[in-house]
């Protein structure tokens, strides 16, 4: 699985800006502007923000006035003044390397965590999110998957010589072919292990959230 997933990511990945860095500042700033937009609008977003707040730095510095400003359209307006402030946090110090020390950060929680520390500096802590909610739900064949069980789950999936590629690989393939409707099963690079594939009703995984 892990193989043919890397594989195909590495294959067909989409050319994203933040993929082009290894900037855990810029890594930071796309993926807490990824937790809210969709990855085409959140591009545009991304490109902006960074352009206006290149450092941590320049953000730390910025007024929140600014922040918030560069923050528009964007939405979710807690999260630009969790950055400014996370961002103050940690100005003139170096940026944490491991899961547990970005976490520590103010606004920063457990997605935030994993990407980061993960991406920027090949932590291995797997990411969890709606994308990785369902591919782990239809790969397991698991229907209501609790958080405990996909972050246990998750990490023990991880592909440790790789952690980065291998949550991006994860969520891409949640954003991509393991779509909610309509999953594009037939040019999935991991059907043959997907036990939801097998039970000929991959959309049945997981079930809708009862409210
Ligand atoms: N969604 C949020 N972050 C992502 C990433 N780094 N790659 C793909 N999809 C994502």
């Amino acid at each position: 699985m892990q193989e043919q997933l890397l594989d195909w990511y590495h294959r067909e990945a989409r050319d994203l800006p933040w993929r082009r860095t290894r900037d855990p500042y810029k890594i930071w700033v796309s993926e807490v502007i990824l937790q809210q937009t969709q990855v085409v609008t959140g591009t545009a977003y991304y490109e902006r923000f960074v352009e206006r707040f290149p450092t941590v730095q320049a953000l730390a510095e910025a007024t929140l006035e600014d922040v918030l400003q560069a923050w528009e359209g964007c939405g979710y307006y807690a999260r630009a003044r969790n950055l400014h402030a996370a961002a103050k946090q940690i100005t003139g110090q170096p940026f944490p390397e491991t899961y547990e020390g970005w976490l520590a950060l103010k606004g920063v929680g457990p997605y935030t965590a994993a990407a980061v520390s993960s991406i920027a500096f090949g932590y291995p802590k797997a990411v969890v999110d709606g994308n990785v909610r369902r591919v782990l739900s239809r790969w397991f064949a698991v229907k209501e998957p609790s958080d405990h069980w996909l972050q246990t789950t998750a990490d023990e999936q991880l592909f440790h010589a790789d952690p980065s590629s291998w949550n991006q690989a994860v969520m891409e393939l949640g954003a991509t072919i393991c779509t909610p409707k309509a999953p594009k099963c037939p040019v999935c690079p991991v059907k043959d292990f997907c036990k939801a594939y097998q039970s000929g009703n991959p959309t049945a995984y997981p079930a809708p959230k009862v409210r």
